[in-house]
């Protein structure tokens, strides 16, 4: 479900409890093309971005858990693209990585994707060609999937995060494959912002605010004040107990649930070492009449496979290279294991089934947030029990994380770091499911 205005947003939200559920057409289209974006103060220049459907980020995708989401992707830029889901456990044919589950959709071309959501959760889509300029550019958008029974919530607000790279008259700068760059910590922007779907809210409402980092390396340190609030999910998982809100760090492609009560003008604010900097609010507007008053309860549990007890593989993943960084046998910047990109043959291959285990192991010296397609992981604690679900797991230099998943969605599936000049450069490889 396409919904491209505040006005039928608000309505559908409205409508859940009294009226029956909206109907979905059988096919939205997702149209890429140039669009542009007011960045720089009002009053000066707009920047010319490309985006779907007339704006970046593209229109939201809001659906119910177990529905299905059919869109055609049609390209309307100059280069050819493809559209990734990110977080959802899909189809591989679906998965939209051109070379490794499709083939590249040509400008004027189109590629229909069409999969059931199995988990609700705040998710997004991006274009995954050249994604490190593609991405830059503005091609995402918001992907929700709402539970069966939602919490109550006054306001369901998406807020995406990013920065971009422009000169003094507002237009994006190129040089998006600067080796520079790619060896150090990626693109980052000159220019930072919240993009929320709503602006303004009331002292007393109870907000769902799901926050999501589009950027394609920035690790956006974060502090929101004016909200009593807790966090309920990560990577569109639902935590087992919400936690208190505090400073988070979101690395590129993660996500954070929030829900809580305004007690004044919402503030975004970037916490870096030299200072604390407004990234956008949500300003007041009135007073609600009647806030909630009960607890911020946990979301329901997500319907993922439990682990094995004894997982079937247990597997290192070293990242390696870049600035700084030591040797490797790559033939490119970064590496995995001693390869620098696609290989011939998978890192690993599961049956169906089967529970893994992957030491991610950060020899650099740079943070890097790894992603795996098609299915969601537990961060394994230091003492090996489940922690969070991720689809991202960012991993600082010098450290190690385990993760663990039942590796249970057959098909050829991506895994990579999502600072996505890494990616480019070397960082990612593939895992098979049978
Ligand atoms: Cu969000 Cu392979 O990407
Ligand atoms: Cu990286």
């Amino acid at each position: 479900m396409i919904r491209l205005t505040r006005r039928t947003f608000m309505g559908s939200t409205l409508a859940v409890s009294a009226a029956p559920r909206w109907a979905f057409p059988a096919t939205e289209v997702l149209r890429s093309e140039p669009v542009s974006l007011q960045i720089l103060p009002e009053g000066q220049n707009a920047t010319a971005l490309l985006g779907f459907n007339g704006s970046s980020p593209g229109p939201e995708l809001r659906l119910r858990q177990g529905e299905t989401l059919a869109v055609r992707f049609e390209n309307h830029t100059d280069q050819p693209s493809s559209i990734h889901w990110h977080g959802i456990r899909l189809p591989n044919a679906m998965d939209g990585v051109p070379g490794l589950t499709q083939p590249l959709v040509q400008p004027g071309e189109a590629f229909d994707y069409s999969f059931t959501v199995p988990d609700a959760g705040t998710y997004w889509y991006h274009s995954h060609h050249q994604s490190w300029e593609q991405v830059a550019r503005g091609l995402y958008g918001p992907l929700i999937v709402e539970e069966a029974v939602p919490p109550h919530v006054d306001a369901d607000i998406t807020i995406t995060l990013d920065d971009w790279r422009l000169d003094d008259k507002g237009a994006i700068m190129g040089g998006f494959g600067d080796m520079h760059d790619f060896s150090h910590a990626g693109r980052l922007g000159n220019y930072a912002m919240i993009l929320p779907s709503e602006k303004t809210v009331r002292i007393g409402d109870r907000l769902r605010l799901r926050l999501i980092n589009t950027a394609t390396a920035r690790i956006f340190p974060v502090r929101i004040e004016g909200l009593n609030a807790k966090v309920v999910a990560l990577d569109g998982m639902p935590l087992s107990e919400p936690r208190d809100l505090a400073d988070m760090e979101i690395a590129p492609a993660q996500r954070v649930d929030i829900i809580g009560d305004v007690t004044a003008q919402i503030d975004f604010l970037f916490v870096a070492r030299d200072g604390i900097y407004e990234m956008g609010s949500l300003s007041v507007q009135g007073e609600n009449p009647s806030p909630a008053n009960t607890d911020i309860s946990a979301l329901p549990r997500a319907r993922l496979p439990d682990l094995f007890e004894n997982p079937d593989k247990s597997l290192t993943l070293r990242m390696e290279g870049g600035a700084m960084g030591g040797g490797h046998t790559g033939d490119n910047i970064w590496a995995f294991n001693g390869a620098s990109g696609l290989q011939e043959k998978p890192f690993a291959t599961f049956r169906r089934g089967e529970t893994g285990i992957i030491e991610l192991i950060n020899d650099t010296n740079f943070p890097h947030g790894i992603h795996l397609h098609g299915h969601h992981f537990h961060e394994l604690d230091s003492d090996g029990t489940p922690g969070d679900f991720r689809d991202t797991s960012l991993v600082k230099r010098g450290t190690s994380q385990k993760i663990a998943a039942v590796f249970d969605n057959p098909g050829k599936w991506l895994m990579h770091c999502h600072m996505l000049g890494h990616q480019a450069s070397g960082m990612k490889t593939w895992i098979e499911v049978t």
